[in-house]
C-alpha cells in the first residue's frame, strides 16, 4: 500500500477504515455483537490500517467510544479522524447543527470519548445553512488554536465553501461522496490534488451498473480474478494521489478484501475504460 501525508505530518496508507457501520441499523445505538465490532477494529490494526475515519454522530457515540474500548492505548501512528457538526434524533436522521459553541462542545465531548488530549483530524462533518460557514469554520480554527485539533479537515463541501474555508485555516482533507457512481465532486477532488489536499471519497464501494455482466468494472473484475467493489476501490485509488478511500463494514472478511484491493494494479486503459464508463 502506498502512502499520503496529511498536513505534512500525519503519514498514513492510503486505505483507511469507515467506522459507521460499527453501530445498529441506521447507523442507531449499538452493533448487535460489540464484540465482534471490537475485534473487526484489532483486525483494522494487524492489517496495516492507520487512518480510522469515524464521528461523534455515529451511534451516536458508540463509534467513538467502541474505538477507544478496542484500540486505546493507541499503536503510534494511528491517525483517528473524527467529525461534529449533526446531531441525531433518531435511526437514520442527522440534522445539522454546526454552530460554534456546539462545536466546541461537541469536540470536548470526541475528545473525552476517544481518550485524547488532542484529535489528529477533527472534520466539520457538514455546513449548516442556519449558520455562516466561516462562523463553524472559525470555531474549528480556534479548537486548533487551543491545541485541542492537530489539522482541521471540512467535508460534503462545495469548491466555494473549500475556498473560503481555506481563508479561515489550513484544511488538511476534504470528504466528500465521490465513488465510480457519483462523481459530482470532480471539481473539488481536483482542487484538492492541486494543493495536495487529502481527498477522502465517502461511499467508496458503490459500483451500480458498472457491475453488471460486461460494465467496465465486472470486466476488470474478472481479468483481476477480484470483484467489483475491490476494482472500485483500486479505480480510487488510482484515479488520483490524493485519494483516501475509507471503506466502511461490519464484517472481517470484507474489510480483508478491502484491503487486499490495493494490491490490484490497473492498466492505464483499464482506468480510463472504467472512468469514463463511470462518467457515461
Ligand atoms: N462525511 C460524511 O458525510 C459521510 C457520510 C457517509 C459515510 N461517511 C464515512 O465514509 C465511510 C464509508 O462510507 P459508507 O459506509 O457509506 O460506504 P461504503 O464503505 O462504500 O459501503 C459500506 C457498505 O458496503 C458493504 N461492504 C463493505 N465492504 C464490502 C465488500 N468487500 N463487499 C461487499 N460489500 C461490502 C458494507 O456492508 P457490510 O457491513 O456487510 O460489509 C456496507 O453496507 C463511513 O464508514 C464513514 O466513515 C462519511
Amino acid at each position: 500500500m502506498d502512502t499520503f501525508t496529511i498536513g505534512a505530518d500525519l503519514k498514513v496508507q492510503r486505505l483507511g477504515f469507515g467506522a459507521m457501520r460499527i453501530t445498529g441499523d441506521g447507523i442507531w445505538g449499538p452493533p448487535d455483537d460489540p464484540e465482534e465490532a471490537k475485534r473487526l477494529l484489532h483486525r483494522v490494526v494487524e492489517l496495516g490500517i492507520d487512518l480510522i475515519d469515524t464521528a461523534d454522530s455515529y451511534g451516536p457515540e458508540v463509534s467513538e467510544n467502541l474505538i477507544a474500548e478496542a484500540l486505546h492505548p493507541y499503536p503510534d501512528g494511528l491517525v483517528i479522524a473524527t467529525k461534529g457538526g449533526l446531531r441525531r434524533t433518531g435511526p437514520g436522521q442527522w440534522p445539522r447543527d454546526a454552530r460554534p459553541e456546539r462545536l466546541k462542545e461537541c469536540c470536548e465531548a470526541s475528545l473525552r470519548r476517544l481518550k485524547l488530549d488532542r484529535i489528529d483530524l477533527y472534520q466539520l462533518h457538514s455546513p449548516d445553512p442556519r449558520v455562516p460557514y466561516e462562523d463553524s469554520v472559525g470555531a474549528l480554527k480556534e479548537l486548533q488554536d487551543e491545541g485541542k485539533i492537530r489539522h482541521v479537515g471540512v467535508s460534503n463541501v462545495s469548491l466555494e465553501e473549500l475556498a473560503q474555508a481555506r481563508e479561515i485555516v489550513e484544511v488538511v482533507t476534504v470528504q466528500n461522496r465521490y465513488n465510480v457512481t457519483d462523481r459530482h465532486s470532480e471539481d473539488v477532488l481536483d482542487a484538492c490534488e492541486e494543493a495536495g489536499i487529502g481527498f477522502i471519497p465517502w461511499y467508496p464501494l458503490a459500483t451500480g451498473r458498472l457491475a453488471e455482466p460486461g460494465g467496465a468494472l465486472d470486466q476488470a473484475a474478472r481479468a483481476h480474478d477480484a470483484t467489483p467493489a475491490q476494482v472500485a476501490l483500486a479505480w480510487l485509488l488510482a484515479r488520483s494521489p490524493v485519494m483516501l478511500p475509507i471503506p466502511g463494514t461490519s464484517s472481517v472478511e470484507h474489510l480483508e478484501e478491502n484491503v487486499a484491493a490495493t494490491g490490484i494494479e490497473l492498466s492505464p486503459d483499464e482506468v480510463r475504460e472504467i472512468g469514463s464508463a463511470s462518467q457515461g
